[in-house]
């Protein structure tokens, strides 16, 4: 059975570190989706590692790691990245798959990433830069190389031919704050690294793994608000965030998903442009980006903060089927006099409990509904029932509009600050 985790919202929802606690129940964790646009933290034993295209069960030294076909791989990153880790996980490749159909991002989809970013202007998506849109739209246009292809006499060939291409849409473009050259013996020498890795048909490993009776972990990336389907379209990701992107991007069928977990803050965040209806451009705003830590941990850059919004919420729900949400970073809150979630927006002056097809163009104010604070000192070691009643009802209050259980609270960045509620 394939059981998958992933964000409700629009990203660093703190799936990393719930991979990571669940990981022990897994044989095999999987991510299906992006590529190193996503940056997955984990803390332990005083350490802090953040995981880029790497799944995050590469730490348990029983776990299985592949990262599936619906990725984006990036061999120059992910070269780094295992160079990070190799210290802390000196078995890592006995334990990291690769699947041969995933792409590969090129140092020219890099470049033109940036290149149709600065020719947007003000409308950019506000990427990571780190070649994603490109790579998958080279994926869908059928001209994009896979790791695969590595192994092949004809790759030099078949790169330069690609990389002629972008290089036409570069120049079109009129970019030129780029150096090639140094780009390319970087990649050059990651393709020989990434060869001496496991580079699988990993869609027979995965059923090889669910006829065994094995349970595997496939881990989102990004949120589903950033899902090229029903996400904040255009501003969104390139890949399919949602729960069915499992199926495609790792190449199972539907019968074979299992438990789907949601994960989400018990406030809003989004990094890059796009529309966010409770976004708090104040003190309080403020407040939550620093108590909450809220910079990328890819790219560093200021997350933007609000309340909850719990019709997104829903929606993304909906959209995932999801049996078990993870509420994390409810200790952010801790000590506010206040806390709101939205329960409803008003579009044109129209109360609707939906999210609209385009979120971009309607005039969305968020209703509001208010909660008193419940203090500073949120202590969970006596289990979810002695907790502050302020903080229960909220929860209950959140459980209820969504029509889901929340099992897992999140109270710090640890893995001992986890509290099963149920
Ligand atoms: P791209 O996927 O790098 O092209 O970025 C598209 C949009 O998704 C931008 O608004 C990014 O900030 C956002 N995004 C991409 N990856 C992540 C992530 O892992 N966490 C949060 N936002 C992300």
């Amino acid at each position: 059975m394939v059981d998958v985790i992933l964000g409700l919202q629009w990203g660093d929802e703190g799936k990393g570190k719930i991979a990571d606690y669940l990981t022990p129940k897994y044989n095999v964790v999987a991510r299906f989706q992006g590529g190193p646009n996503a940056g997955h933290s984990l803390d332990f034993e005083g350490k802090k590692f953040v995981l880029n295209t790497i799944p995050s069960g590469i730490f348990r030294k029983e776990t299985i790691n592949l990262i599936g076909n619906g990725v984006v791989i990036d061999p120059v990153r992910l070269r780094e990245e295992i160079e990070r880790i190799v210290n802390e996980c000196p078995d890592y490749k006995d334990r990291l798959l690769i699947s041969q159909k995933a792409h590969l991002i090129l140092p020219t989809h890099r470049i033109l990433d940036a290149a149709s970013e600065a020719a947007k202007g003000d409308a950019k998506i506000g990427s990571t830069l780190r070649g994603i849109g490109p790579t998958y739209k080279d994926k869908i246009g059928r001209s994009g190389l896979r790791v695969g292809d590595i192994l092949e006499s004809d790759f030099p060939e078949k790169y330069r031919a690609a990389v002629q291409e972008h290089l036409n849409i570069i120049q079109f473009l009129g970019f030129t704050d780029f150096n090639l050259a140094d780009e390319e013996t970087k990649f050059f020498s990651a393709i020989e690294f990434l060869k001496g890795h496991q580079l699988i048909n990993s869609e027979y490993f995965i059923h090889d793994c669910i006829n065994k009776g094995q349970k595997i972990l496939a881990e989102g990336a990004q949120g589903s608000l950033l899902d090229v389907e029903f996400g904040t379209y255009p501003f969104v990701t390139s890949s399919n965030t949602l729960a069915g992107g499992v199926c495609t991007g790792l190449g199972v069928a539907p019968k074979h998903v299992g438990k789907v977990y949601g994960i989400f803050k018990a406030y809003s965040t989004r990094v890059g442009s796009g529309p966010f209806p409770t976004e708090l451009n104040d003190e309080t705003g403020e407040y939550l980006r620093i108590k909450g830590h809220e910079f990328g941990a890819t790219t560093g850059r200021k997350r933007r903060t609000g309340w909850i919004d719990l019709v997104a919420l829903k929606y993304t729900c909906m959209l995932n089927g999801v049996d078990e949400l993870i509420m994390m970073k409810s200790d952010v809150l801790n000590g506010m006099d206040q806390i709101a979630a939205c329960t409803a927006y008003s579009i044109h002056g129209e109360r609707s409990e939906q999210v609209p097809s385009n979120l971009c163009n309607s005039s969305i104010e968020p209703i509001l509904e208010w909660f008193p604070g419940w203090g500073e000192d949120l202590s969970h070691t006596q289990g979810f029932e002695a907790m502050d009643e302020r903080f229960r009802n909220y929860v209950h209050f959140v459980e209820n509009y969504l029509g889901t259980k929340i099992r897992v609270i999140s109270l710090g960045p640890e893995r001992e600050s986890t509290l099963v509620k149920d």
